[in-house]
């Protein structure tokens, strides 16, 4: 389910945020079928701030020395992986990637070796599908967190979806092929496929492994059951059939990326939660916030619908995935199941036996994930978030308690203090530069019962109908927002903006921020935050990066791409420990040039670079537009450092504290092949031997899976 459809149901006034940019920029402009542009003059409000010594400029590391580094690298010592088409993983000279964790593994001593022909049922104990977010947790020798451990952690891994072709043994047989009810086998397959794996892997004498006897291996699933925490605990709006108090919640679906907290637990977001409701026409037994809600949440779009409630079970596990109110009251049905979902969940790597805790005070949305700025004792801890639909915002969640760093081993009761009672805040870009967060609490900024868009009755309505908060705040729409990164020593954001246009840009809608006319290839942004305060309520921003083929113009290739980083689609996101930026493709419009790939880059800052004046033409004319783009890739040393198998989407990245081992996750391979041949047309991989960089053989399903990769010579990766 790589291209699923973008939800779209922002249907609120807010300016999006290309006609804020435009405003902003508000010399752009529009040459309808004229080939001749005007001259664009310097644009003096993007202002580029003085905002200190750059990154590079610290302590310089040794380049391919395999030294330990202090600081960010002066310079990358490896050469460029060129683009493939090939099915198999090719990463730099020098360097192997091993498959460590791969669909259907074992995560417990006495589960048979995965069978790979779709007659597996026990993916309670195996590795789920479509690996995507990802993290590493250092395990001491006495079993505590430690996050500067290198070779022992738990590594937790969302699986995001499933790859129906590879998944059973005939295909998915669909309700209406099964007398109105699909197979339980493969409904139950489906939902353990999902989740969360948390396994813990060792590295000894150079070799990583899973060990399959620790007492950490667990899988979370959609059968897990959890409780729901925070703000929105106990409302009204999500009580249901299944969860009577609303405070119960069965499983976590849909988990794109990721997050950790500075006290060792992970959190799993959920980006398309919604699409697996079926829901029927039952607006008259809805109220007006009811109808409201599940109209701005997309719930009843269903395209991720999977027959679930089929099956005759009597449980409410299965019965839930149809949200139609039938019955006389929110009790007796499913109508509220969908306001249980869309939130992020915490989870204790360290203590399996614990029920995961529903973070409701993050909002609820399409998660893409929660990226933690860096902990400082005393401060506040800061989350950053974006809501993956079309037109829908970025947040921010800043905690009321001020961080303890001797709280650090409390698990889910830390969470409780810090992740329960915070503020949520949505982002405005303003015309100027600058931005401004905007709280959304209740009682502020007329989030109370006389709002026009819902009835807020308390903070736990605000955070449950999120969107429609920030609707009414005057948000800023983005162009589907992915992953978010924080730079650790300079504190700015990095984030995504995948692609936001299906179809081509009318010239007429071209901005600053997307001058293209035909931009299929998206870009990343970033923001310094006031005083460098996490915590701030405003900041200033500029655009970092733009994707594009190598061989398009100048206008086009904004950022000077060349062969060895040309990219499109950015969407996984990463910023090590040493400064080092690293980006992950998730991509339709290359495919004809290569695989998804992963690239990695040395970044400066917000408003170290020049504008630009950038034409292009449209179908309905041409657009000239006035942006300010940072440093061209040549400048910030952007290099192809991976390219993965067919039909994969490269996500989900860990680098370890020695920065020798890099953990990166290869989502469906395949994807796109044919379901006769279960993908194998498409892709083979990976290999039984297990070297990701070797083609895979004849009849082998392709598979999800967790690489490992280092330097042959043991050295820094990427120096
Ligand atoms: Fe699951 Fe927004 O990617
Ligand atoms: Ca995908
Ligand atoms: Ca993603
Ligand atoms: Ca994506």
């Amino acid at each position: 389910m790589g291209h699923h459809p973008v939800e779209d149901s922002n249907t609120s006034s807010n300016r999006t945020f290309d006609s804020v940019v435009s405003a902003r920029l508000s010399r752009r402009q529009l040459l309808k079928g004229s080939a001749s542009a005007a001259t664009i003059g310097v644009i003096g409000a993007l202002g580029l701030s003085a905002c200190g010594s750059s990154s590079s400029d610290s302590t310089p590391a040794q380049p391919g020395s395999g030294q330990p580094t202090t600081g960010t690298p002066r310079s990358l010592g490896f050469e460029a992986v060129p683009t493939s088409l090939e099915d198999r993983v090719r990463v730099p000279a020098g360097y192997r990637a091993e498959v460590l964790f791969a669909k259907g593994d074992p995560i417990e001593d006495g589960i048979s070796e995965y069978l790979n022909n779709g007659t597996d049922v026990d993916f309670d104990r195996r590795s789920g599908d479509e690996h995507d977010g990802m993290w590493f947790f250092g395990i001491s020798d006495t079993g505590q967190y430690d996050p500067n451990r290198s070779d022992r952690g738990i590594l937790c891994i969302n699986h995001e979806n499933l790859e129906d072709n590879t998944l059973h043994e005939t295909g998915v047989i669909s309700a209406a092929d099964n007398s109105g009810s699909r197979p339980k086998v493969q409904v139950d397959r489906e939902m353990n496929g999902h989740g969360v794996s948390c396994i813990e892997v060792r590295r000894n004498n150079g070799e990583w492994q899973v060990v399959r006897s620790s007492p950490y291996n667990r899988r979370v699933t959609i059968f897990t059951e959890m409780d729901v925490k925070g703000p929105a605990a106990g409302s009204d709006l999500l009580r249901s059939k299944s969860s009577p108090q609303g405070t119960k919640r069965w499983g976590t679906m849909n988990n794109c990326a990721s997050g950790y907290t500075p006290w060792g637990t992970y959190i799993a977001a959920e980006e398309n939660w919604y699409a697996y409701f079926t829901k029927g026409d039952d607006a008259a037994s809805r109220s007006a916030d009811e109808n409201t809600l599940v109209k701005r949440y997309g719930v009843g779009s269903a395209w991720a619908y999977r027959e679930w409630d089929t099956i005759d079970s009597g449980s409410d596990v299965y019965a839930r995935f149809d949200a139609t109110a039938a019955g006389t009251d929110p009790l007796s049905d499913f109508r509220n199941e969908p306001n249980l979902h869309g939130y992020v969940t915490e989870i204790d790597p360290f203590r399996p036996a614990q029920r995961p805790r529903v973070r409701t005070a993050f909002g609820r949305f399409s998660h893409e994930g929660a990226w933690a700025a860096p902990a400082e004792a005393g401060k506040p801890l800061v989350f950053y978030m974006g809501d993956d639909s079309r037109g829908e915002y970025v947040y921010k969640y800043v905690s009321n308690a001020n961080w303890d760093p001797a709280e650090a081993s409390g698990g889910l009761t830390t969470g409780d203090k810090y992740l329960d009672d915070g503020k949520l805040y949505v982002a405005i870009f303003n015309d100027d530069g600058t931005g401004e967060w905007k709280e959304l609490s209740y009682g502020i900024n007329g989030l109370d019962e006389s709002n026009p868009l819902f009835t807020f009755r308390n903070q736990g309505d605000v955070m449950i109908a999120a969107r429609l908060a920030a609707d009414h705040v005057g948000a800023t729409k983005m162009d589907r927002p992915e992953w978010a990164a924080v730079h650790p020593t300079t504190r700015e954001v990095y984030l995504t903006l995948t692609n936001g246009n299906q179809s081509n840009r009318p010239a007429d809608e071209t901005d600053a921020a997307n001058p293209r006319a035909i931009n299929a290839n998206g870009h990343i942004i970033r923001w310094k935050e006031i005083d460098n305060n996490s915590a701030a309520t405003s900041f200033t921003w500029d655009i970092f990066l733009f994707g594009s083929a190598a061989d398009r113009d100048d206008d086009y290739n904004v950022s000077g791409l060349t062969a060895d980083n040309e990219f499109s689609s950015p969407d996984g996101l990463f910023i090590d420990h040493r400064g080092l930026i690293w980006i992950q493709t998730d991509d339709g419009a290359l495919r004809d040039t290569t695989n998804n790939q992963m690239l990695v880059a040395i970044p400066g800052s917000v408003g170290d670079g020049s504008r630009k004046t950038i034409t292009t033409s449209g179908a309905d004319g041409t657009a000239s537009v006035d942006s300010l783009v940072g440093q061209d890739a040549g400048s910030i040393q952007l290099k192809r450092f991976f390219v993965g198998p067919s039909g994969c989407e490269i996500t989900g990245i860990y680098l370890t504290p020695d920065a020798r081992t890099l953990f990166v996750n290869v989502q469906h391979p395949g994807e796109g092949g044919t379901r006769e041949l279960f993908n194998m047309d498409r892709s083979v991989w990976p290999a039984s031997s297990r070297d990701a960089t070797a083609f895979g053989e004849g009849g082998n399903r392709p598979r999800s899976a967790t690489v490992v990769i280092y330097r042959e010579d043991g050295g820094e990766i990427a120096v």
